[in-house]
C-alpha cells in the first residue's frame, strides 16, 4: 500500500493518506476521500485546475504511470509540459513533474504530491 502525501499551503499540514496499490483511482479521488481539497473544475482533463507535481519518494525506480492524451494537450497548452519533457515522457518514460489530479492514477509506490490551491497555478518549488 503506498504512501501518498499531500503537501499545500492551503493545508494545516502535510496530509498523509494510505492508498490501496491497483485500485485505479485517481488522484483527485483518493484526494476527496480523505478530505484533501484540490482544485478542480472539469474533472475530465480538459481545464488543467487540478494541475499538481508528483514526487516519486523511496529508492525503486518509479512505476511511470503514463501521460493520458488530455494530460499532455493539458499541460501543453497551459505551458506546464514542453517538447522536450513530453519527448522525454514518451521515448523515455521519464515523467514530468507536472500531472493532472484528475487523470493521474495511483500506483504501487510512495509519492510526494504538492499543489498551490489555487486552480491551475503551479506550487513554487520547495526543494
Ligand atoms: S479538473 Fe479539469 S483537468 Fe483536472
Amino acid at each position: 500500500m503506498p504512501n501518498v502525501t499531500f503537501s499545500a499551503p492551503t493545508l494545516d499540514k502535510d496530509v498523509t493518506v494510505y492508498a490501496v496499490a491497483g485500485d485505479a483511482h485517481t488522484l483527485l479521488a483518493l484526494a476527496k476521500k480523505n478530505g484533501v481539497i484540490i482544485p478542480c473544475q472539469c474533472e475530465d482533463g480538459n481545464c488543467g485546475s487540478c494541475l499538481v507535481k508528483i514526487t516519486v519518494l523511496g529508492d525503486k525506480p518509479p512505476l511511470a504511470q503514463e501521460l493520458t492524451e488530455k494530460e499532455k494537450l493539458t499541460l501543453s497548452v497551459n505551458g506546464k509540459l514542453s517538447k522536450k519533457l513530453l519527448d522525454e515522457a514518451e521515448t523515455y518514460r521519464h515523467m514530468p513533474p507536472h500531472r493532472l489530479a484528475c487523470q493521474y492514477i495511483v500506483l504501487g509506490e510512495d509519492i510526494l504530491v504538492e499543489f498551490s490551491g489555487e486552480p491551475g497555478v503551479e506550487i513554487e518549488l520547495r526543494r
